[in-house]
């Protein structure tokens, strides 16, 4: 990665566990259904680790033994959007560990040609300026996209933003990193570079098409 990115705010994860699944939901060989059940245990396993800063609070509990002090999450409310179509393969993941999440969408698709997003849906969960925003796509490429869908979040007042993918593109992260420097990002990979239609190499070819079985 020989391009200028701030680095700063981005979390690669390299557990062994995460680089195993990853290396299997490339291979082309792999099924839709597979691809599926990958995609959702890759985002729990990373939903796992970006949880590590949330706020604790005291609280009492009676065990059978006896009354003590322990820890609860303080009060944090989560949405989880994802961006339409590929995202929804990795809100599962993250409803696993936090099945109290609110769930808004985002619908944007990338035009072949230009590689410009364009929106076409948006639905957001009340009170999205409390809310802790995790924002999941598989495939952060040229950037537009998960720009675009953060724009929209913050226009209708979302302020604690996280942008969780698979693989990350650099175009990507430094498009990302340099338009909203307040969001946390968090990948599975860092790959090579786009290709000349604007497709992440190695990559993984096109998530919406392989986790819904649509080419
Ligand atoms: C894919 C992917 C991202 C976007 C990434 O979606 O899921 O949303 O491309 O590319 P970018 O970083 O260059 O914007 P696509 O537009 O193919 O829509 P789909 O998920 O409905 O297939
Ligand atoms: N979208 C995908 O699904 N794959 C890519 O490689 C780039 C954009």
């Amino acid at each position: 990665m020989d391009m200028d990115i701030d680095m700063s705010k981005v979390t690669v994860f390299d557990h062994p566990l995460i680089q195993h699944k990853v290396s299997i939901l490339r291979s082309v060989d792999t099924s839709s259904n597979q691809f599926r059940q990958l995609v959702e245990e890759i985002t729990m396993l990373m939903c796992f680790e970006s949880m590590r800063d949330l706020p604790l609070m005291d609280t009492e509990v009676t065990t059978p033994m006896c009354k003590t002090t322990t820890k609860v999450l303080a009060g944090v409310k989560l949405a989880v959007v994802p961006i339409l179509r590929a995202g929804l393969g990795m809100v599962e993941g993250v409803l696993h560990l936090v099945p109290s999440a609110r769930v808004g969408h985002i619908g944007l698709y990338r035009d072949h040609v230009t590689l410009e997003p364009h929106e076409y849906y948006c639905k957001l969960p009340k009170n999205i300026e409390n809310r802790l925003v995790i924002v999941t796509d598989p495939m952060l490429a040229t950037g537009g996209s998960a720009c675009d869908a953060i724009k929209l979040i913050k226009e209708r007042g979302g302020r604690h933003i996280k942008f969780m993918c698979i693989i990350a593109a650099p175009e990507g992260l430094k498009a990302l990193t340099e338009k909203h420097p307040d969001v946390e990002v968090y990948c599975a990979h860092v790959d090579e570079k786009l290709n000349e239609n604007g497709y992440i190499l190695p990559g993984l070819g096109d998530a919406g098409d392989r986790i819904f079985g649509t080419k």
